[in-house]
């Protein structure tokens, strides 16, 4: 990892911050294309995962489009410098002035969720005498095998509009003025390791677009969403997901003929060339015998933890200890629940090392918030070290 091996560089920065692995980034971006490439698929980045402008910066140079869940992420992606005709909206909830501005960007697709939606954005299109492309997003309903949290594809879930009422309503979607439907569009969930799990997603696929072209539809595209998960446990492992696989997957199960495949990753992009490094406040022993670090991060910076019960691997990389010690790593916010980890084996620990907490470049900056007035983290980039 990074921060192990510039350790002594980065006393100079005030903690917490993001120190990012410019070329870790880059080789993973190198290994996505390489091997998306082999089958003429696009990519898209989801850019809720990291907003970073110099990481959005590298990743444009490898030619990703973006995938946005709001009207600020879309702005967001066109300011950086993404051409609209790459990028597609997916978003439960999209308010009108969202709709409004996504349809005058003339974006790749705005890919509705319920059929509400759908009229609204016929409606507005009409009323501002555009013909506006979208993609449907259908609930799949498949079970992606990650926690619960962050799964998204279940009949039960609040996206995408069920495969049901799609079929109930075609003759009244293909009537609609202002919008032409170019694609399907799919997402099942966030941090899957069980590849199997597109297997299955491929299976759904083929029968939804092979019975929604008998209706009459035509689509230019499947959108397969994003989900492939990185390794939380052991990321000096698999410092770059294992794209190869999952592109080779979806090759051999998904039936589309000649309509175009894409991609919206944010994890496996973004997450393990960003380590949140902290400093370590205090020591302290509970009256039960938990000893206690507490260091200069908090939930505010990193919510992961606190939120999902996520699990990040955590060293201190200053500490010239030679044994190892048994502590719960706490940060600073006045919740009970920010606590990053407990019981992790760490090199005994004192005031003033640092500490990293790996994998922490995906939703990590952009979920930080400013509870108890924090300021929000600063960034440090390895080729600025
Ligand atoms: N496409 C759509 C429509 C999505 O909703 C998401 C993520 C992605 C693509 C990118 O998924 P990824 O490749 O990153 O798995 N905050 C949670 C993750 C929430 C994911 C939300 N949607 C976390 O920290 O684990």
């Amino acid at each position: 990892m990074l921060s192990r091996q510039v350790a002594e560089k980065l006393r100079k920065y005030e903690t917490p911050f993001y120190l990012y692995d410019i070329a870790l980034l880059r080789q993973t971006l190198e290994s996505v294309t390489y091997e998306s490439k082999k089958y003429n698929y696009h990519l898209h980045y989801a850019i809720k995962a990291n907003y970073d402008d110099r990481l959005l910066q590298v990743i444009r140079e490898y030619g990703l489009g973006i995938d946005c869940a709001s009207g600020n992420e879309l702005k967001k992606a066109i300011e950086a410098g993404f051409d609209p005709k790459t990028i597609v909206y997916a978003g439960v909830g999209k308010r009108d002035k969202e709709l409004r501005y996504a349809i005058e960007q003339k974006i790749l697709a705005i890919n509705v969720e319920s059929l509400e939606e759908l009229f609204l954005l016929d409606k507005m299109s009409g009323e501002m005498g555009v013909v506006t492309d979208v993609a449907l997003r259908i609930n799949p309903d498949i079970d992606p095998k990650t926690n619960h949290c962050i799964d998204t594809g279940q009949a039960d879930s609040k996206f995408g509009i069920s495969y049901e009422e799609i079929l109930e309503n075609a003759e009244e979607l293909k009537k609609l003025q202002n919008l032409k439907l170019i694609g399907i569009h799919l997402h099942i969930g966030s941090q899957i390791r069980e590849l199997h799990v597109f297997e299955n997603m491929c299976n759904k696929v083929n029968v939804i677009i092979e019975n929604l072209e008998r209706l009459g539809f035509s689509f230019r595209f499947v959108d397969v969403g994003g989900g492939l998960g990185v390794n939380y446990d052991v990321p000096e492992n698999e410092p770059i997901p294992n794209f190869a696989s999952l592109f080779s997957i979806i090759h051999n199960h998904l039936s589309v003929g000649d309509r175009e495949v894409h991609f919206e990753f944010g994890r496996a992009i973004v997450a393990e060339c960003g380590e949140l490094i902290t400093s370590v406040l205090f020591n302290k022993t509970t009256a039960t015998g938990r000893r206690l670090v507490i260091v200069d991060a908090s939930m505010t910076e990193l919510i992961r933890p606190a939120l999902y019960g996520s699990y990040h691997n955590i060293e201190n990389v200053t500490s010239d200890s030679e044994s190892n010690v048994k502590y719960t790593i706490v940060g600073t916010a006045c919740e009970s629940t920010d606590v990053f980890q407990e019981n992790v084996s760490l090199k005994k620990t004192k005031r003033g090392d640092l500490i990293a907490i790996k994998s922490a470049g995906a939703y990590g900056m952009s979920m930080a918030s400013r509870y108890n007035l924090h300021d929000l983290p600063g960034a440090v980039y390895s080729d600025e070290l």
